[in-house]
């Protein structure tokens, strides 16, 4: 089994739009595809994180609805499928040479920081000089600005220029110059310039590839899918959190501070708290006294005894990991219980998923997902074992399909 990084966000880091931002659990244009079909079909994606699904459905004319928590992402899946014209992007180009040219003349007002705690943690000074400039740029043009749509492209450019150029960033190459401080300032800054103005370019190209369609995009929480869908669908292609412990809000929050999504550190806990398998800040200490109600859960034996053994080992946060466990296992079967009173019958449903370990203790999270799939009436289900995760030999990511009938 090999680890088939082109079903990886990173297969899409390149492709246009499916690259305007990096998130890790990504998954790439490529697993839509697998399981799209030809024929016109109502698709829905109901943990949507970047929009891959509906941005990919869109393209092809299909009509698709995406659901999604966090606040941020829906702002961002609705500026990464939405239509733009020539008119936009020529003003994006405008905006963004302008900025550059005004941090130049020093003419920008700089904004102030963004509340993020150890902020120097995350960009050096110069970095963060500059992100303040550009971002006062931006606000001062917010002012004038007749259109909206340029103001949502800039703030795309922008968290990839925060990320880039960030302490934080993936493959960032830097460049030395110790014994010259004057010219290395010189450098970074012509260096902040030339990533803004190629992000801008990426981002002003590719908002002229238009989808053909544009999808409904839901701010909503999926274990009540059926409060905000009304119409019936027949295809489902996503990717839920996966009970791993890793929190959205942890990558995502640079991007959020910036934009004014957050700013308290407790925002980001209580955020986390709302979302699937959360576990940021005040979120993990809710654990401690959450109680698993086998009235509204899966509780097979098997499971029960995996929850009393991660409870029992050794680690002193055992019994908070074996809540976390059955909390995400007691959500995911509210979400199907409320998913099939949104399905037509005979509709597919494709779930991408992935296993995971606590303290040695193996959790087959795809034998869950197809048991709990049969539970609330889907047959023909099957296991998919999709790609290897990582170095630890025992992970993998699967699908598990089922029909609703
Ligand atoms: C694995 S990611 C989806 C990634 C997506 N396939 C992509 O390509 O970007 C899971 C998403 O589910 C969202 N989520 C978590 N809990 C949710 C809930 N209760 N309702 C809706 N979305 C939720 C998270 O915010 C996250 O963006």
């Amino acid at each position: 089994m090999k680890r088939r990084t082109d079903l990886t966000f990173k297969h899409d880091l390149t492709r246009g739009r499916y690259g305007w931002l990096r998130l890790t659990p990504a998954y790439s244009l490529k697993m839509v595809q697998r399981y799209l079909s030809a024929s016109q079909q109502q698709l829905l994606d109901p943990f949507a994180g970047t929009g891959t699904t509906p941005l990919y459905a869109a393209y092809q004319g299909l009509e698709a609805t995406a659901l999604e928590i966090n606040p941020f992402l829906v702002w961002f899946i609705k500026v990464k499928t939405a239509i733009y014209d020539e008119h936009v992007v020529d003003e994006l180009r405008a905006v963004g040479k302008m900025i550059v040219s005004r941090f130049d003349d020093n003419s920008l007002q700089p904004v102030a920081p963004p509340p993020i705690s150890n902020i120097e943690r995350w960009w050096p000074e110069s970095a963060l000089r500059f992100l303040r400039s550009v971002k006062g740029g931006i606000e001062e043009y917010r002012q004038e600005a007749t259109s909206n749509e340029v103001l949502d492209l800039l703030y795309v450019c922008f968290c990839r220029i925060l990320i880039e150029i960030s302490n934080a960033a993936f493959n960032h190459q830097s460049i030395s110059f110790a014994d010259d401080r004057q010219l290395h300032l010189f450098d970074e800054r012509s260096r902040y310039k030339t990533l803004f103005l190629r992000d801008i370019e990426f981002v002003a190209a590719s908002a002229l590839e238009n989808p053909v369609t544009v999808p409904r995009i839901i701010q909503g929480d999926a274990r009540n899918v059926a409060s905000h869908v009304q119409a019936k669908m027949d295809l489902v292609i996503t990717s839920p959190p996966y009970p791993n412990r890793m929190s959205y809000i942890r990558e995502l929050r640079p991007y959020m501070y910036w934009l004014g999504y957050l700013d308290k550190a407790r925002e980001a806990g209580e955020l986390d708290w709302q979302a699937i398998g959360g576990t940021w800040g005040i979120a993990t200490s809710r654990l401690s006294e959450w109680t698993q109600s086998k009235a509204s859960g899966y509780y097979p034996e098997y499971f029960q005894e995996i929850l009393d053994r991660i409870r029992d080992s050794s680690n002193k946060h055992g019994a908070k990991m074996a809540n976390y466990v059955a909390r995400y296992f007691e959500d995911i079967w509210q979400h199907f219980n409320s998913l099939v009173t949104v399905l037509h019958t005979g509709a597919s449903v494709h779930y991408v998923v992935g296993n995971s370990t606590f303290y040695g203790v193996l959790l087959p999270v795809e034998r869950l997902y197809k048991e709990i799939m049969e539970l609330t009436g889907f047959s023909a289900t099957a296991i998919e074992v999709v790609r290897k995760r990582n170095s630890k030999k025992e992970l993998y990511e699967f699908t598990v399909s089922g029909k609703y009938l």
